[in-house]
Parts: structure tokens; sequence; C-alpha cells
């Protein structure tokens, strides 16, 4: 994990997914530039670690998605993780109640909120409710109902709930990435913990019908929060859509049906 800014982003086990205008600004503005090779950054970023950044950079600026995603006017490709996850699972309709946890920058949230509109339009009339969570802050997108605060903290989930008025939510999305420090299991198990969370809520806050999308990572605790996710869900599926990077170990499960 490397901080640019105020932004945190995960190199090699989660991904950086915003549109290259914004990353080529956050990276202008911070100095020194990233070190992928060194989890946590690096005041004095090596030789080694700016040819890796500019190979990324160069990567990522050519990325089909985030062309599309600027294209588009979504805040980052990440929007196409779930537009496939949702077009291979009919998850999202309208009039529903969605909760999106790691919402920041806010490209899901965008989605949701276009599959929520009559002409699938960013702005203007919405028939549903979503609700977005972040650590970070998270500028407005018109329609969602934000909350900045640590999901695993008592007080934010008291939050959420009285956001959600008595009601439950019909999907609950989840692209949490924590900060990872490079000591694989203590990282493995920051991932679960997060996981057991958002399975947790959906058991206390989803309809009975409803359906949870988590990110999750290969290795570490991978095979253990299955289990969690086949323990709460009728239905599980892995799915790792195309929008996510081949060397990224990140995939997605989806749990369909509470048992
Ligand atoms: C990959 S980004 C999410 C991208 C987002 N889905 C989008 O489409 O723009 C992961 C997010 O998870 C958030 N996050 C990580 N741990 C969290 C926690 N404990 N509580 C709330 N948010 C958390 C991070 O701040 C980060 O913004």
């Amino acid at each position: 994990m490397v901080r640019i800014g105020a932004m945190d982003f995960a190199l090699g086990g989660g991904e950086l997914d915003m549109g290259h205008t914004a990353i080529i600004g956050a990276m202008k503005k911070t100095s020194p530039a990233p070190d992928p090779a060194s989890p946590g950054g690096s005041a004095k970023p090596s030789v080694k670690g700016k040819k890796v950044n500019k190979a990324w950079l160069h990567d990522h600026i050519n990325d089909p998605y985030v062309k599309l995603a600027t294209r588009e006017g979504y805040r980052a490709r990440a929007a196409y993780k779930l537009k496939e996850i949702d077009e291979t699972f009919g998850l999202v309709k309208p009039g529903q109640l969605v909760v999106d946890l790691g919402c920041t920058p806010g490209a899901w949230s965008q989605y949701l909120r276009r599959r929520m509109s009559p002409q699938g339009a960013a702005v203007g009339e919405m028939n549903g409710t979503i609700i977005g969570l972040d650590l970070l802050p998270m500028e407005a997108i018109e329609g969602v109902h934000f909350i900045q605060g640590d999901f695993r903290e008592a007080e934010v989930l008291a939050q959420l709930e009285v956001a959600l008025g008595g009601q439950q939510a019909d999907l609950v999305v989840s692209d949490m990435a924590p900060n990872l420090s490079g000591i694989s299991s203590a990282d493995a198990a920051r991932i679960e913990y997060l996981v057991e969370l958002a399975i947790e809520f959906a058991q206390n806050h989803m309809k009975p019908e409803g359906a949870l999308v988590a990110k999750v990572f290969h290795g570490g605790s991978y095979n253990d929060v299955v289990q969690r996710f086949k323990a709460a869900f009728r239905t599980v599926k892995p799915f790792k859509p195309k929008a996510s990077r081949d060397r990224s170990s990140e995939t997605f499960l989806v749990g369909l049906g509470l048992k």
C-alpha cells in the first residue's frame, strides 16, 4: 500500500483504479512518487521504484477501462467491475436500497445511481436509495447518501443504521481494501476481518433474498473467507471481472440469499 496525498492505494494486492487525469494530478502534487515495491511508501524512492512507477503509469494511461471511465464520466475504472458483476448476476434494479461499503472515490456509487435512473442518467430523477460509506471523504454524487467513517467502528455502524431508518437493504456491495502492511499474515487477517464484518452486516441488515458482493484476495485467508460466505449464503459464486487486472490477486465473492 502506498500513500498518494490523502488517498490510499493498494498496488499488487489491490488496485489503483482512478481515472488517469486524477492520478497524474495526485502524483504531480505529491513528491516523491509512490513506490509500488515498498509497501507503506518510501521517503526516498529508489531509481528502480521510479522506473516501476513510470511503467505502471504508462500501463494505466493505456488501460482501455481507464479510457472508457474517462469517456463515460466515471471516477474510476472500478465501475466496470461492478457493471460486469451486475450484468452476470442481475443484481441491481431500480427501487432498491443498496449499501456501498468502501465507496470512495465513488465509481460504484455512480454506476448504482445510473442504474436507478430511468434513462441511466448521472443526475436527475432516480428511483432507489444508495448509502455509501468510506474512511476517506468522497466528492458528492447526486442521490447518494455518504457517511465518512471506519466500518470497523461501532459508532460508524450506528450511523449507517440510522441512515437505513429501519429498512433492510436489497444489495450490499463491498470494495473495501485495507491498508496493506506487507506482512502477509497481518494483511490476510485485516482483509478477512473486513469481509467478515460485511457478511455480518448483510446478515443483520439485508433482506433474506438479498445479495452481498465483496472484494476478496487470493492467497492468505481466501479459503476461510469462502467458508464464511458459504456459511451465510445459500449460493456463493466467485467472480473475476475482466476489468480486474490479471496481475491483481483480487476477486469478488457473490453471496445470493441468506441462509
Ligand atoms: C478500491 S477502493 C474502492 C473503490 C470504489 N468501489 C469505487 O468504485 O470508487 C477501497 C476503499 O475502501 C476503503 N476502506 C478500506 N478500509 C475501510 C474501512 N475500514 N472502513 C471504510 N472504508 C474502508 C478505502 O478508504 C478505499 O476508499
